[in-house]
């Protein structure tokens, strides 16, 4: 009897540990959405507060997209297991991210004016590959969930590649719309480089 308490006990330490875990994760990912909102609240968006919006939410989506890149490489090469368990919800928050840069495109810089968004999807090439990253996202958000994952089985893994040419996609959104430093555009380069290697390194180890 004592035995069972001691260990129910533990369990349930266990699960309140996983469910504080679970919120600081998910509380730290809004936070850049949360600090946004409170800027443009106060006014302190700067001299564009448009630009600041879309630019900050790309910029968080495209973040969040490395994050979920870096778990699995993060487990293989380091042995580090915990982020494994918040890959969905850093995948989930790019695309939250996303679908809210898009709305402040449509919304703040082509006022919500279908003529303006088509004539930007067909024409600029940036915007294409921004779009195209979109479209690749929608499928790996919907089929995120263990229903979805039992339902596909193998094919789940295969509809999964498709987060790799999104991150090119987005990549070359990003380089196509610089135009005065390539600073940080280098940075996640090299990053994306990195973290694919990575990921082409051990998959050729493993079938030698
Ligand atoms: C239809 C789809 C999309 C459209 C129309 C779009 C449009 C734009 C626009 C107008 C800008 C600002 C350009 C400027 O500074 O003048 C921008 C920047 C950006 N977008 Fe997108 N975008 C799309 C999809 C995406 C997606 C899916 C991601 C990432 C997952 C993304 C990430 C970024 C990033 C990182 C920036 C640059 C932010 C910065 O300069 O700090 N975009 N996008």
């Amino acid at each position: 009897m004592v035995l069972i308490q001691g260990l129910s006990q533990r369990l349930g330490a266990l699960r309140w540990g996983w469910i504080l875990q679970w919120w600081l994760v998910f509380l730290a990912a809004m936070a850049p959405f949360a600090l946004l909102l409170n800027s443009a609240l106060n006014n302190q968006l700067g001299a564009d507060p448009a630009k600041t919006i879309v630019d900050e939410l790309g910029s968080w989506a495209m973040n969040f997209l490395w994050i979920t890149l870096a778990i699995t490489p993060a487990r293989r090469v380091l042995g580090w297991r915990k982020p494994l368990l918040f890959r969905r919800m850093m995948g989930l928050y790019a695309f939250f991210y996303a679908v809210l840069h898009l709305l402040a495109v449509a919304t703040f810089i082509l006022g919500l004016r279908a003529d303006l968004i088509v004539r930007e999807v067909s024409e600029r090439p940036y915007v294409i590959a921004g779009f195209a990253a979109f479209l690749l996202l929608i499928p790996l958000a919907v089929t995120s969930t263990r229903d979805w994952q039992a339902r596909l089985g193998r094919r789940w893994r295969t509809l999964h590649l498709l987060v790799f040419p999104a991150a090119l996609l987005v990549l070359l959104h990003f380089v196509w719309l610089i135009r005065a430093s390539y600073a940080e555009a280098t940075f996640y380069t090299i990053l994306l480089a990195f973290l694919l290697g990575i990921r082409l390194y051990i998959s050729r180890r493993r079938r030698y």
